[in-house]
């Protein structure tokens, strides 16, 4: 899909289709001083034939034109009650606007600007929103079919049409728009592709290969290496699998921010967790697939800032392994010694993440971070709590932990704040080491929570994001396909704009 501004007045305008997008009961609205429908566009439905059109959320109609004209049809969708909508209404329509397209294979589409006028936003906003929306929207996983689906290249061409000449501000949007929807759909892929592929050698050679691309600083750690290291806690996990772990770090340092404290982002990246000697029940268990969607979604912010100029230094931490019961594989009651030293009593082997996030935690350290992120599949608990939908922030610092709440809604990422007080470790605590691995089973996204706070760096502002419930979609949506999500993608690459515009 090649998407772009032109600015082209109306009588030159050739497309397949407008697309166009209107408030129930407001499309007559449309009509006002649209300056193609009274000129080429002769044609345009009029007041009594939009208002066949009911504008409902999820209604998409699509109007011929009656002979030659430069535009053959309008589809047009509907963005529900006008005081109910907000941006996600907007998405979710410009989605099913494409898809519509996509099903009647249209190659070019336009989208005139002067067609979001009623919308209460800026351009700039609704483009990069709408841009995003059709990369969420079109996404099908189809590398494994050996058939191709026949609409999978439509639409081809996608142009916001201005009528008169737009700053900046606009064909920016675009590039952010490509750049973080091109993100989001890696995270899918990843997350989507199964483990007997997406091993955590395959994602070290995708990291290199981003790396090679973009100029990232690509570094990769096999077994003998970690535990080398001391890593004590990612071992007691990988241990267990035939398919080699790697630990992956991916820097991004844009020319004059060398030297400046990073922003960490650490994600879990278990490509496929059986539960290890704690083993799973079998129903479902296929979807532990979807284990590394922590790591997945890094990637994603990865390829994003590849696509956008961003000026902040990122180092994203990923430890990848399978969670297996070998015969090497930890046993319950074990304990293990973590990179920081401090001992853990295993008590249950299927509570991996935590085990090799906190010396992915501890690692951090080292490159002396303004503060870590770190995001994971980490509790069957936190989608207890909160649903499919929701995701769950805790931390050690409130500004941190509210900002990455507000970011998260703002772009479309449900993410709400769960407490993480200093009583809770009180569940954690073992018989014959510093810690368990696990606590009580209510309240349990708290627990992992404050098993990872023991092994962040002193000092360093930390929110963790647990993405166990929306990571993936169990029913598919406007915007999303039963499957990987790319969930926390978008939060965290407007999170590091947000940080570097500061
Ligand atoms: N990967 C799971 C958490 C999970 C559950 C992710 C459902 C996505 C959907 C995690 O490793 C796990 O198994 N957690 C256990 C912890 C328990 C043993 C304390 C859980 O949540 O049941
Ligand atoms: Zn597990
Ligand atoms: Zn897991």
């Amino acid at each position: 899909m090649d998407v772009s501004l032109v600015t082209q007045q109306t009588d030159a305008w050739r497309t397949d289709a407008l697309l166009y997008f209107a408030f129930e009961d407001e499309s007559h609205v449309l009509l006002q001083d649209n300056a193609w429908a009274e000129g080429d566009g002769g044609w345009w439905p009029r007041k009594d034939e939009l208002e066949d059109f009911r504008g409902k959320t999820g209604e998409v109609n699509v109007f011929y034109s009656p002979g030659a004209s430069g535009v053959s049809r309008i589809v047009l969708t509907g963005l529900g009650k006008q005081d109910k909508a907000d941006v996600q209404t907007f998405r979710e329509a410009v989605a099913r606007s494409v898809k519509r397209c996509r099903e009647l294979k249209l190659a070019n589409v336009g989208i005139p600007l002067s067609g979001l006028k009623s919308l209460p936003f800026e351009s700039s906003q609704l483009i990069e929103e709408a841009v995003i929306s059709m990369y969420l929207g079109l996404y099908r996983y189809n590398e494994l079919k050996s058939e191709p689906e026949e609409d999978s290249s439509f639409p081809e061409v996608v142009s916001f049409l201005a009528e008169d000449e737009v700053d900046d501000t606009g064909q920016q949007a675009v590039t952010v728009g490509i750049a973080v929807g091109q993100g989001v759909c890696l995270a899918r892929d990843l997350t989507n592709m199964p483990s007997n592929l997406a091993t955590p050698v395959y994602l070290a050679e995708t990291a290199q290969r981003l790396g090679k691309e973009h100029q990232f600083n690509v570094e990769v750690f096999e077994p003998g290496q970690l535990e080398t290291m001391g890593m004590g806690a990612f071992a007691a996990v990988f241990k267990g699998s035939c398919e080699p772990a790697r630990l992956i770090v991916l820097e991004y340092a844009p020319a004059g921010h060398e030297q400046d404290k990073p922003i960490v982002l650490v994600g879990k990246g278990v490509t496929f967790d059986s539960g290890g000697i704690s083993l799973k029940p079998s129903a479902k268990m296929d979807e532990m697939k979807t284990d590394m969607a922590g790591v997945g979604a890094l990637f994603g912010v990865f390829k994003a800032l590849a696509g956008m100029d961003l000026e902040q230094r990122v180092v994203a931490i990923m430890p990848c392994t399978e969670n297996m019961p070998d015969c090497k594989a930890t046993k319950p009651g074990d304990v293990i010694t973590a990179m920081s030293g401090k001992t853990v009593e295993i008590i249950n082997t299927d509570a991996e993440g935590r085990l090799i996030l906190a010396d992915a935690l501890h690692y951090a350290e080292k490159y002396e971070p303004e503060l870590i992120i770190d995001i994971a599949t980490l509790t069957g608990a936190c989608v207890v709590a909160l649903g499919k939908h929701v995701a769950a922030v805790m931390g050690n610092d409130e500004t941190l932990i509210q900002d990455v709440h507000r970011t998260g809604c703002a772009v479309g990422d449900r993410i709400w704040p769960m407490p993480l007080w200093d009583f809770l470790f009180d569940e954690l605590k073992s018989d014959v080491a510093d810690m368990k691995n696990v606590g009580s089973r209510m309240g349990g996204a708290l627990h992992a929570a404050m098993f990872l706070k023991q092994f962040v760096p002193e000092g360093i502002p930390w929110a963790h994001i647990d993405i166990a419930g929306p990571s993936r979609a169990d029913k598919a949506n406007a915007l999303t396909l039963v499957g990987g999500s790319g969930f926390g993608v978008r939060t965290l690459v407007e999170f590091l704009r947000r940080k570097a515009q500061r």
